[in-house]
């Protein structure tokens, strides 16, 4: 198959080349904004014919949180019509989408048929994504994951180990929880599906396992890195979500349900202190 990845130079997209010297079963090509905007549907149909694609690996999203509440329509464009523009050309799709179409406010890991209430645009938005997805790929593949990070782009393990060994002390919320998941390992999990004997349409939950709060994320972070290199010398002090102000709301509880995606897929998936001692090897 002709497997054409987008949004390649994003975090997924990054692992996504990074580890395909170990998937040469099917031949790819990767495309960022630079070569394809995929919010430009003709444009997205002539690449797709050119490259002769089979199977398409949508990597590519808006992703600013924050960004999307000032500006939900800029959001929408990339997570639901540009969606949309690639599930009309009629091919595979593997698409990724986000614990934040939910709620936020369960206490039992969230499961692939739980209702979709998202809280934030988004949320809404990637929903959306979701919903024209499935209106014109009924066997498309959608991945819900959480809490992403790599030494690549920006994310909390960059953040926290530059705070870490800047300030004295950092201050961290303990009262939002959910699994960190290191896109490598999402990235082994689309190339799982892509190299399956068969096609499993669905929808899927995929983190690494394992449940923190971002503060026991953070001390971890540290002390890992302190292993490593002695100079993430930051005291973290556990704080209340209200004791921070947030731009957007955040989701109390963010946890997911893996049993699909490790029955259908055979994968099995690391610990997430696992994952983050591989991240780290390739920041430190
Ligand atoms: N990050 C998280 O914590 C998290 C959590 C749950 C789910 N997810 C989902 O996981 C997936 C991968 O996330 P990520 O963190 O790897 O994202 P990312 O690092 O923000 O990468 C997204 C890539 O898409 C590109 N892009 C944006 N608009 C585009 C357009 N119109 N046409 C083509 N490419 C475009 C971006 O380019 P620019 O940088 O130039 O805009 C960027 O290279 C996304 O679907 C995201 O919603 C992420």
């Amino acid at each position: 198959m002709r497997v054409l990845v987008t949004g390649c130079k994003g975090q997924l997209g990054t692992e996504m080349r990074r580890l395909s010297v170990e998937h040469t079963k099917h031949s790819y090509v990767y495309v960022d904004i630079d070569e394809l905007d995929l919010t430009d549907g003709e444009a997205v149909k002539r690449l797709v014919e050119k490259e002769k694609t089979d199977v398409i690996v949508n990597c590519a999203a808006y992703t600013n949180v924050d960004g999307a509440e000032e500006n939900e329509a800029a959001a929408l464009r990339v997570n639901a019509d540009a969606v949309e523009n690639l599930a009309r050309t009629g091919r595979k799709i593997i698409h990724i989408s986000t614990d934040y179409i939910f709620s936020g406010e369960g206490w039992l890991p969230y499961r692939e048929t739980d209702a979709a209430a998202p809280r934030t645009a988004y949320g809404r938005t990637k929903w959306e994504g979701e919903k024209r997805l499935k209106e014109w790929s009924r066997d498309a593949i959608v991945f819900r994951t959480a809490w992403l990070y790599s030494p690549w782009g920006k994310n909390f393990v960059k953040t926290m180990l530059k705070y870490g060994a800047e300030k004295d002390e950092l201050r961290v919320v303990y009262d939002q929880i959910g699994s960190p998941t290191y896109a490598g390992d999402l990235a082994r999990v689309i190339y799982a599906a892509l190299d399956a004997d068969e096609w499993h349409g669905g929808t899927y939950h995929v983190t690494d396992e394992g449940v923190c709060s971002w503060y026991d994320f953070t001390v971890e972070i540290l002390r890992q890195a302190n292993e490593r290199e002695n100079k993430y010398k930051a005291r973290v002090i556990p704080i209340r979500s209200d004791e921070y102000v947030y731009k957007t709301p955040r989701p109390h509880y963010s946890v997911l349900d893996k049993q699909k995606v490790k029955d259908t897929f055979g994968v099995s998936i690391p610990h997430w202190t696992e994952s983050l001692k591989e991240c780290l090897e390739q920041m430190i």
